[in-house]
């Protein structure tokens, strides 16, 4: 939740409460992965994650919720380290595809890239900015061989 509360602008309301995190984690194909600022994607109870990311499963598809790296550990290569760690799990889960959905023009958009995900498809105005503004959700797809 640290991370959570730091990490999304609240521009547009992306953050997760407790109350819809932890209602979240007891549904069944639920799963979550930490990474400690070492890059560590096991961090012990008393290390400060740096970042989470929490994703969803039905069969053999699985969507990614919410990624996030804290602000102050930003641009160390810990985004990649847990997108490899999140699909490399998924594979192993025996996943076939995986999506996410992101914001027209984040910046997060060219980490997914670099790691396979396309774009499929657009919700037209699907975010509303504090200030009023509709923003396209994109709609990323990456097919496991
Ligand atoms: C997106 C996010 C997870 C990236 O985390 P990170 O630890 O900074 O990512 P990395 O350091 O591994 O970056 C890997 C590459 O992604 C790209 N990238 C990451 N952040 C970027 C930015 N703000 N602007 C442009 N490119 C960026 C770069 O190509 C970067 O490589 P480089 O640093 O060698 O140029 C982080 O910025 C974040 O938490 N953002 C807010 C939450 C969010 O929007 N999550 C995604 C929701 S869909």
């Amino acid at each position: 939740m640290a991370v959570m509360e730091c990490a999304f602008s609240p521009e547009y309301g992306e953050a997760w409460n407790r109350r819809q995190v932890s209602d979240t984690l007891v549904l069944t194909g639920t799963h979550y992965a930490l990474i400690a600022p070492d890059g560590s994607t096991r961090p012990t109870g008393s290390d400060p994650a740096a970042g989470f990311a929490l994703s969803r499963g039905v069969f053999d598809e699985e969507e990614l919720l919410l990624f996030a790296i804290a602000p102050q550990w930003r641009r160390r290569g810990l985004g990649q380290a847990l997108l490899v760690h999140f699909i490399e799990s998924a594979r192993q889960r025996g996943k076939k595809r995986l999506f996410l959905e992101m914001r027209h023009n984040n910046p997060a958009g060219k980490l997914y890239c670099a790691h396979g995900f396309r774009p499929i498809g657009i919700r037209p105005r699907y975010y509303c900015a504090l200030n009023g503004d509709r923003i396209d959700a994109i709609t990323q797809e990456l097919v496991l061989a």
